[in-house]
């Protein structure tokens, strides 16, 4: 179980995070909502200490994780999907998964690039072709194929869905979900909110650095001001 509590972020004067605390329950998909600049992707950099908190506790499993190295992080499981994609362009699909699993023991590198298949079978026929030549979509599979590499218990989805065709967003969020059963809990950031919500087991809505709205998917459908703000009326 990953928490934040009370987490603040600054950057020079900007407050970017004032306050905020969640929780991912093991096994459990997990959104964050929220507009352009609310301090989605500032929450997940945290989580992956790329940036440090000004004030705040972060735990997983009981333990602090506030001192801990951005290694150590990855290490412990916590894996992060960045936002637009940022595959190696220069590197082929094969060498970009094998950099996922730079911190795997070569053996298990071969099994872990199979499952990656099974949820992706294009990236199969893709391998020796620069990632940099991959369609949007493909791009955005072999991200969260690297991810996968990195064997997560907790995977961090930024923007999964940006600038793509509702076809293949389907395909994506029903993939999230399968990565899901098969055991590994989910943070994922959206501005889809809608499909995002659907998926989830428990969203957050981050607002201008704090939560301002949380809840069970049934709850935050059903909730006026989320309808007319995230899901269109
Ligand atoms: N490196 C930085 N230096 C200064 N300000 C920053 C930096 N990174 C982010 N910010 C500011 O912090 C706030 C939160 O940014 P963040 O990237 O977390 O938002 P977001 O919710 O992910 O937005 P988007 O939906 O546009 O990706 C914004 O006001 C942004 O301008
Ligand atoms: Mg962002």
């Amino acid at each position: 179980m990953l928490s934040l509590s009370d987490v603040h972020v600054n950057y020079g004067h900007v407050n970017a995070l004032k306050g905020i605390s969640l929780q991912v329950d093991d096994g459990k998909i997990v959104s964050l909502l929220g507009a352009n600049g609310a301090g989605k992707t500032t929450t997940l950099k945290m989580i992956s200490r790329l940036v440090k908190p000004k004030k705040g506790a972060y735990e997983m499993d009981g333990k602090s994780m506030i001192k801990e190295a951005p290694s150590s992080i990855v290490k412990k499981g916590v894996i992060h999907c960045p936002e637009n994609r940022r595959v190696f362009p220069l590197f082929s699909v094969e060498e970009n998964l094998i950099i996922g699993a730079y911190n795997k023991r070569n053996k298990s590198v071969k099994q872990e690039m199979e499952k990656v298949f099974s949820y992706f079978p294009i990236l199969k026929d893709r391998l020796k072709q620069k990632a940099g030549t991959l369609s949007g979509g493909e791009q955005q599979m072999l991200a969260i194929g690297r991810a996968l590499m990195g064997k997560p218990n907790i995977l961090l989805l930024d923007e999964p869905s940006l600038g793509l065709a509702p076809k293949i967003v389907n395909e994506i969020f029903s993939i999230i979900k399968e990565i899901n059963k098969s055991g590994t809990s989910i943070l994922i950031v959206e501005q889809n909110a809608y499909k995002a919500i659907e998926i989830s087991d428990y969203s957050y809505v981050l607002e201008n650095g704090t939560i301002a709205l949380q809840g069970t998917s049934e709850e935050l459908k059903n909730n006026d001001e989320v309808r007319r703000l995230y899901l269109g009326g």
